[in-house]
């Protein structure tokens, strides 16, 4: 039988500037449900990339004295280190300049065009750059953009046009018919509201900007960077010359975006698909923004810190855990170095590395450093460990991973009060009680493999190296990842060493 597909993406990140912990954020997010799926056996196509094209590369560019492929080249490269150094695991980078993008995008553009969706049209109106997004006089907030309120240009131009209006009433329909199409259901109301207003038709080309692809039969246009950057999702699966791939992974099990950027998602991206009579993606999942000690992240506050030096001094397992533990995926969080450190010292030192710790230890103490073998166990810790698993899985279905680790960290504190009730230590006094000795700490070794299975998608390494302690896994070989594959006892633990000391602060 042929493994069920998943196919997730994040959004294609401009190459403006360089990364920071909102972009992190967001491809974290995906590699954790990507490789959540990978260890249920679905067959996962895990899609990153980045948008180069536009007016705000073209100025980005012309700023650093540089042409625009010699920049975006050094840029993308920013990108794909940070994305090797936080574990990501994407199965394809796409950039907007490749090639395939480009020839593809030019063909669904004629596409649109044969079939009457698009036309020549005048365009007047403003232009954010840095949101690269068109706005009419009555969107402005007191003259500024409604979304990131810098300054907006005037803009006058021939241009062509997508008729998104005739797809109002559709779109109307489909998100009333399915009703998860958009989450969270906060972010799905706003965009219910927004779209019972009219719809106008909207501007997908510039005739200033040379900066991006050309439009077919056309060289006077440019492709609007947005339409250019949406149809990643497609071009990238191989449409429309190479149809094999698109067919097993379309549509997208889900789009993983930021909230100011669900207009395009929710909107104009499923109306090209109906357009193109191509099936619209099951979930778009549009999270929350993150700002930095209070502030807004911006590069003239100069506060977007680079996410690099964060791991070098922490780590890139406690960098990924308090991303996505600090707040409910949906929801708005602040970074500071603080509560980082609080969420290191407290729930991966105390409550998680103590519990390896302490265990090892008794192990080493009392049994060698050989995992006793056991004919009772504690049924109880079993079926919490089976109820986690459950509880967890339901949590990461719907993209609550906050939710997803406070059901893992309220297994692991059960296990600690396990050695708290029991008190192992008393057993080890006497020979007579050896066998209940044998039957607490083998229980307990077990519950840590556990634990390292579960947190896996958060934090691979830590899985590694809990797994290396314990002795199950040689060096370099795949962590294991079946709960039902019995943990064998027997096995030589490993010197202990702590899995995050604690940080000192003054
Ligand atoms: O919008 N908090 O690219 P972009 C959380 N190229 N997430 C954040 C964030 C923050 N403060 N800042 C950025 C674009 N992000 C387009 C996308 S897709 C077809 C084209 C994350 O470089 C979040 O995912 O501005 C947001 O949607 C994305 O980066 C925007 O990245």
């Amino acid at each position: 039988m042929s493994k069920r597909t998943f196919y997730l993406t994040t959004p294609i990140y401009y190459v403006n500037d360089v990364p920071h912990i909102g972009h992190s954020y967001t491809t974290i997010a995906a590699d954790v449900l990507a490789r959540y799926k990978r260890a249920k056996h679905f067959d996962v196509f895990f899609l990153t990339g980045t948008d180069e094209h536009g007016q705000k590369i073209q100025k980005a560019a012309q700023s650093c004295n540089k042409t625009p492929i010699e920049f975006v080249n050094t840029v993308v490269e920013k990108f794909k280190t940070l994305w090797n150094r936080l574990d990501i695991s994407n199965d394809d980078f796409i950039r907007t300049t490749d090639e395939r993008h480009c020839r593809r995008v030019q063909k669904i553009f004629q596409q649109i065009y044969e079939s009457g969706d698009i036309y020549l049209g005048e365009y007047e109106g403003w232009y954010c750059i840095p949101c690269e997004s068109f706005w009419i006089e009555s969107q402005l907030k007191e003259g500024k953009c409604p979304e990131c309120n810098r300054g907006v240009e005037k803009v006058r131009e021939k241009n062509y046009f997508f008729r998104l209006s005739k797809y109002r009433n559709r779109l109307l329909e489909y998100y009333e018919k399915h009703t998860h199409f958009i989450q969270p259901e906060s972010r799905r109301n706003e965009l219910l509201q927004r779209i019972k207003s009219p719809v106008e038709d909207i501007s997908i080309s510039r005739s200033a900007v040379e900066w991006g692809i050309q439009v077919p039969a056309d060289q006077t246009h440019t492709i609007y960077v947005w339409i250019d950057a949406l149809l990643n999702y497609i071009t990238a699966l191989g449409y429309d010359d190479d149809l094999q791939k698109f067919q097993k992974y379309w549509p997208a099990s889900v789009h993983i975006i930021g909230k100011e950027i669900l207009w395009f998602h929710g909107v104009i991206w499923p109306a090209i698909l109906m357009s193109l009579k191509i099936d619209l993606p099951y979930k778009i999942f549009a999270h929350g923004w993150w700002t930095i000690e209070g502030q807004k992240i911006s590069k003239s506050l100069g506060n977007a810190i680079d996410p690099l030096s964060i791991i070098q001094s922490y780590g890139t397992d406690a960098y990924r855990y308090f991303l996505l533990r600090e707040v409910p995926f949906g929801s708005d969080g602040n970074f500071s170095y603080s509560a980082l450190i609080h969420r290191i010292n407290s729930d991966l030192g105390n409550d998680l590395g103590n519990l390896l710790q302490r265990t090892l230890t008794m192990i080493e103490k009392y049994f060698n450093g050989t995992i006793p073998e056991v004919t009772i166990t504690d049924d109880e810790l079993r079926s919490a460990s089976q109820d986690t698993h459950e509880k967890m899985g339901h949590a990461m279905d719907e993209l609550q991973f906050s939710r997803a680790l406070e059901i893992i960290w309220e297994f692991i504190g059960r296990v600690n009060k396990f050695i708290e009730d029991k008190k192992p230590w008393s057993l080890a006094k006497t020979s007579a009680t050896r066998p209940q000795l044998a039957a607490i700490i083998g229980t307990l070794a077990r519950a840590i493999k556990d634990i390292s299975i579960f947190i896996y998608p958060f934090m691979p390494n830590t899985t590694a190296e809990i797994q290396r302690q314990l002795g199950i896994l040689e060096n370099n070989s795949p962590p294991c990842l079946e709960l039902q594959q019995r943990f064998k006892e027997g096995f030589i633990t490993q010197k202990v060493k702590p899995l995050f000391p604690r940080i000192e602060t003054t």
